[in-house]
């Protein structure tokens, strides 16, 4: 009996699912987002639910609590990022814009395993295997251990998976496969969702791990891998700029690890390179003695980041003074030229003001306010900021600069740097714990320490 067909609208968007055809997704409020996509409503086994048989309910205290060896990918960052390795049955949506580097690092991950005599398969849906091959030439992936498959059936490819057993599977990409029991479209919502249901099956059943390689466009017009998030162990974003050589990883959800951990990447001739010490980099090219420039301290899951921070203030022609920031939040400058307007009497209302994080870095933390306060303040006045100096710090909007979290781990990186003075909340007071050389000056308001630095 064939099984009968049920048609359903699906947001391409988001993943919600109407009966009928609608104009605006309710869920995510996109506009001409549904595509109808037809399912079998019954038959062997529905599409998107993968059922496990024959499981008991077991006491939890006889589980084991072994989270297995975790085998490293031989990308030191990549694996800062995943929690200290790929662990068996794992599954790792890698997403990001088309074109940010998520193939090489994909191959340039199953190369280095491979390398180490794992079998790697490595299932190419978008490129050819002579162009697979010519890239892991580029990048020195080659080994007689690293399998390509350029197929797009999903069942076809599970039945390789089943036969060779490999200990590492990449499908580049989640989105050119598709399976037989479905009639919509490769990419589609509803083809995207079953083929990571099955891979996460064929994970947990046999042990082994699989990156899925996702992208992720701006108007959300192909399948989005964010509605795949709940599914996989761990989903990492690749980001940055096109302009920049620099590539972030950042670890947004990781059942075997912490989150928002980065990793960072140059993109180079031949693949991608690890960057040991990002702060020196985005540091780099930092004017000595010019105004608007601070030092500011960014935390990215555990690991302390000095970026510069570069305003500038110049009187506008505009009634409404320009307010543009790259890197930063909007909102947040705003608020601080609030701030430093009204508890520091500067007259920025006249003034267009420009804000960067150089380096193409995107920096959310409040710890960067203060920094941030200086460096308009410092352009504004035309006084540079003493440059071996940190600036530290939330405000608040009575001015006052409230405690930031970690401040040790952020005393270490700017020490290591050599930088000889940070500015820290008072509330913070900096840990017995460290025993640093660098000069730690505790400062309680905006106020204070405008006072400090100029
Ligand atoms: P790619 O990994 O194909 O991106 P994605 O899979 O995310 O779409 O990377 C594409 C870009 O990277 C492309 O513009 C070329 C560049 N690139 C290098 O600069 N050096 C290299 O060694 C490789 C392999 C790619
Ligand atoms: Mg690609």
């Amino acid at each position: 009996m064939t099984p009968k067909l049920r048609s359903t609208f699906s947001c391409q968007s988001c993943g919600y699912q109407a009966s009928k055809w609608l104009g605006r997704c309710p869920e995510c409020g996109q506009w001409n987002s549904f595509v109808e996509e037809q399912t079998a409503a019954s038959g062997p086994r529905s599409p998107g639910r993968v059922q496990r048989t024959g499981m008991k309910p077991v006491a939890i205290t006889a589980i084991g609590a072994d989270e297995g060896a975790r085998l490293p990918t031989g990308i030191d960052e990549l694996d800062h990022v995943l929690g200290g390795g790929v662990l068996p049955g794992m599954v790792v949506l890698i997403g990001g814009d088309p074109g940010i580097g998520k193939s090489t690092l994909a191959l340039q991950a199953a190369g280095r395993m491979s390398h180490a005599g794992h079998a790697v398969l490595y299932i190419a849906g978008e490129e050819s295997a002579q162009q697979t091959r010519l890239r892991a030439d580029r990048i020195n992936a080659l080994s007689e251990h690293l399998l390509i498959l350029p197929d797009t059936s999903l069942e076809r490819v599970l039945e390789h998976i089943d036969r060779i057993r490999p200990l590492l599977v990449i499908v580049d990409s989640v989105q050119t496969l598709s399976s037989e029991l479905l009639q919509s479209s490769a990419g589609s919502i509803s083809q995207v969702r079953e083929v990571t249901a099955r891979m996460v099956d064929v994970a947990k059943t046999h042990g082994v791990a699989i990156f899925l390689v996702g992208h992720v466009t701006k108007d959300g017009a192909l399948a989005g891998p964010k509605v795949l998030e709940h599914m996989v162990d761990c989903v990492l974003y690749f980001e940055g700029e096109a302009s920049h050589a620099f590539r972030i990883l950042r670890a947004v959800k990781n059942r075997f690890g912490s989150v928002n951990e980065i990793g960072v990447f140059e993109m180079a001739k031949d693949g991608l390179r690890e960057v040991r010490n990002p702060s020196q980099i985005f540091l780099s090219e930092r004017p000595q003695d010019a105004p608007g420039s601070a030092v500011i301290c960014t935390l990215e899951g555990t690991r302390p980041l000095l970026v510069e921070a570069q305003a500038l203030a110049s009187p506008s022609p505009l009634a409404m003074p320009r307010r543009v920031v790259t890197g930063f939040d909007l909102n947040r400058v705003s608020l601080l030229i609030a701030i430093l307007e009204k508890r520091l009497g500067l007259h920025l209302y006249g003034q267009d003001i420009y804000l960067n994080m150089a380096g193409g870095i995107r920096v959310t933390e409040p710890a960067a306010d203060l920094g941030v306060a200086a460096a308009i303040a410092s352009s504004f006045r035309e006084q540079p900021l003493d440059p071996h100096s940190v600036i530290m710090g939330e405000v608040g909007l009575g001015g006052e600069v409230r405690a930031i979290p970690y401040l040790e781990a952020r005393l270490r990186e700017a020490e290591k740097l050599g930088f000889r003075r940070v500015l820290v909340p008072e509330h913070n007071r900096p840990p017995e714990t460290f025993s640093g050389t660098i000069e730690v000056s505790a400062v309680a308001s905006v106020m204070t320490a405008f006072e400090l630095l100029f």
